[in-house]
């Protein structure tokens, strides 16, 4: 049996085949995007053209240092694909996303691609979102307002600003997270415009039909590719 490393390296290899030469597209954060951009960064030196639009600082830094060629998605218009990993995919293919922080920037970046492909170990599959805490990205400014709303309209059982060595984490664009927690979440869709309607939330985790391809690594060995309708 794989360890899960062994896994995320497979589907992020796996994922790398489909990055065609010319291609501009956009990168993913995450341990397991880690594996893709390493992939890709041994390609390039090979001689593989192509041109990546980061979903982080992270990747962007660490695109980089291997060498790729990395560009801003204003200069770069439409992209063909983004490959980013997920916190959890549902039968439907909807994903929180967001467990790195990097939310706001991934779905910028796969909302301007033609198409999203996920990269996930077979860990991440279930059959109703919400075990892993919903990260909400907000304005710093009165966030405290922002969990009184979430928990007056209740849409959430508990609500949790991320913190690191007793700080609130920031994000790339300088907010803040809360990671809502949930039994389970009935309806994704609803909860995401519930959660835009609140003044201060800039981004939620929730991906709701933005992806029709997943690519699962499983603990034998197995990559396999799903297909969303
Ligand atoms: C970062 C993300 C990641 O894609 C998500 O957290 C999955 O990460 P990993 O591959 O490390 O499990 O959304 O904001």
């Amino acid at each position: 049996m794989l360890s899960r490393e062994e896994i995320k390296k497979n589907v992020g290899i796996y994922a790398a085949g489909l990055v065609k030469p010319g291609m501009a597209i956009g990168l993913g954060t995450g341990t397991t995007a880690y594996w893709l951009i390493k992939e890709l960064g041994a390609r390039v030196k090979e001689g593989l053209q192509i041109m990546v639009i980061p979903t982080s600082a992270k990747t962007g830094q660490l695109a980089k240092e291997l060498g790729i060629a990395v560009s801003d998605l204003n200069a770069a218009g439409e992209l063909a694909l983004t490959i980013d990993g997920a916190d959890e995919i549902d039968p439907e293919g909807q994903l929180i996303k967001g467990g790195g922080g990097a939310l706001l920037q991934e779905k910028i970046v796969a909302a301007a691609s033609r198409e999203l492909v996920i990269i996930a170990d077979s860990s991440k599959q279930v059959d109703q979102l919400g075990k892993f805490p919903l990260p909400v990205e907000v304005i710093p400014f009165g966030y405290k307002q922002v969990i009184r709303q979430i928990n007056q309209q209740g849409l959430c059982s508990k609500v949790i600003l991320r913190q690191v060595n007793g700080y609130p984490f920031i994000t790339d664009h300088s907010h803040y997270i809360l990671d809502c927690e949930f039994v389970k979440i009935e309806d994704a869709s609803s909860l995401n415009v519930l959660l835009h309607g609140i003044p201060g939330v800039v981004e939620t985790g929730l991906f709701i039909h933005m992806t029709k391809r997943a690519i699962i690594g499983y603990p034998d060995g197995r990559v396999e590719v799903t297909m969303y309708k």
